[in-house]
């Protein structure tokens, strides 16, 4: 199986993390989000025990809530030691609403509005990454008018292609995201930054992308901050504390995808980070990594209910399933891969070529195309692996189609973490 926490018992159907399927899909109904809650914290593990051992005292990693938000993973990711990253007023009062320590949370976004940036400063939001000059003077002019004084990364973008696909790029020159170094606007970035009275800059921040399975982009990365960093203390007599290197690292989702080493990944970019401040005179930055997806990902997996079995003749075969696009849009977004097994009969051949659609009144609603797996028939529970990032985080309401629950296993026992939506929630906004 794809992840070791994956089994099959006597009657050949899925177990995850020691409980049978069949009794998951009886308990709590389908589509069901179920995430292992085991394979979250040996994640977490894997960043907290790497950082800590290759870079300086005081780096730490931040959960990037953006890959799976909701009140039960902040207890989960606290415990574990790390920070989290959030992006929006939505994900800091969750992580709040679930005793989340404030002073531990990053506060990013493109666009924070001045309510927004006030409501951060009243939670005692432990750090902003600012995006641009107008924020910048927003958030010095707020922070004054309430005697704080706050501190704050400046984001920056280094100009990398991370190789991976075009739409998760965030750290190209021409993005929306934080100030290009390269046209020479960051230098005036920091320059008004250091001028600001309210603001206390601790560092730089760069996100290069995601689903990145090496370090050199990372290594490259550094790089392009060290040297920036290094001009700018010559210039300014500024120093950087930190250097938050973004999120990134990529995940299994199939067969064909390689296991990411995150221990030695995060070893590569240590030596490569004091080497490069060796050379600049520069002492190393503490460290911050903002990992959602490789926190997650592999710790996910949604179970459906496979309905109508067709054969288009002379084309292909289709399963539909209880939900779609609505609980993961990432195939119709990104075409996206996913493993996907038949759940009952997991230790049957895979010798059924089929599409798995949605359900959906959208030709775009797949879950697959063109995979192989046991025949299903209707009735039987479809697997889909790999779910736990950016599946119930962009999950939606199209054909008002209610949002699955989810249930978090930890040692073989599997509790509700989100009830699954009832059609009274459906319209509750609606006056
Ligand atoms: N930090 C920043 C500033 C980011 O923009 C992101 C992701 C992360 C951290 C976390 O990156 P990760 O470790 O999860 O790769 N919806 C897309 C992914 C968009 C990622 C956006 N930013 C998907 O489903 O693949």
């Amino acid at each position: 199986m794809l992840y070791d926490y994956l089994t099959t018992n006597e009657e050949g159907r899925l177990v995850i993390g020691g409980v049978d399927v069949k009794d998951l899909a009886e308990e709590y109904g389908t589509p069901l989000y179920v995430l292992s809650e085991d394979r979250i914290r040996e994640n977490c593990r894997k960043y907290t025990a790497a950082m800590a051992k290759y870079f300086p005292e005081g780096s730490f990693p931040l959960y990037a809530g953006k890959a799976l938000c909701f009140k039960g993973i902040y207890p989960v990711i606290d415990d574990e030691g790390m920070g989290a990253d959030v992006v929006s007023p939505g994900e800091i009062f969750t992580a709040l609403a679930a005793g989340f320590p404030a002073e531990k949370l990053f506060f990013h976004g493109t666009n924070k509005t001045d309510s927004e940036i006030e409501y951060a400063l009243d939670c005692g939001i432990g750090c902003f990454v600012i995006d641009n000059m107008n924020e910048l003077a927003a958030l010095d002019k707020a922070a004054g008018e309430k005697g704080m004084k706050q501190k704050a990364l400046l984001r920056l973008t280094v100009g990398i292609d991370p190789h991976t696909f075009k739409a998760v790029q965030t750290g190209m020159i021409d993005s929306q995201f934080g100030i290009p170094i390269q046209t020479g606007q960051a230098e005036g970035f920091l320059k008004a930054a250091l001028d600001a009275e309210n603001i206390e800059v601790a560092g730089f921040h760069s996100h290069i992308g995601s689903q990145i399975m090496d370090s050199y982009q990372f290594c490259d990365q550094a790089d392009i901050l060290l040297e920036f960093a290094a001009d700018m203390k010559e210039k300014y007599g500024y120093t950087a504390e930190y250097f938050n290197i973004g999120g990134g690292f990529g995940v299994r989702y199939t067969e064909k995808d390689p296991t990411v080493d995150i221990e030695g990944n995060i070893s590569d970019i240590a030596e490569h980070l004091a080497a490069g401040c060796e050379k600049a005179g520069l002492p190393v930055p503490k460290v911050l990594m903002e990992p959602g997806r490789s926190i997650v990902a592999d710790a996910g997996v949604t179970i459906y209910e496979a309905g109508g079995i067709k054969t288009v003749e002379g084309y292909r075969e289709y399963v539909t399933i209880d939900g779609g696009m609505t609980d993961n849009p990432r195939f119709a977004l990104y075409g996206s891969e996913y493993t996907v097994l038949n759940a009952s009969r997991a230790d049957a051949p895979a010798d059924f070529e089929c599409t798995v659609a949605g359900r959906c009144c959208e030709s775009g609603d797949r879950i697959a195309e063109d995979i192989m797996i046991a025949r299903p028939e209707r009735g039987d529970l479809i697997a889909v692996l790999g779910t736990g990032a950016y599946n119930y985080a962009m999950s939606m309401n199209y054909n008002r189609v209610p949002r699955p629950a989810m249930v978090m296993l930890s040692g073989g026992k599997a509790r509700l973490v989100v009830r699954r939506q009832t059609f009274e929630d459906l319209i509750s906004c609606e006056l």
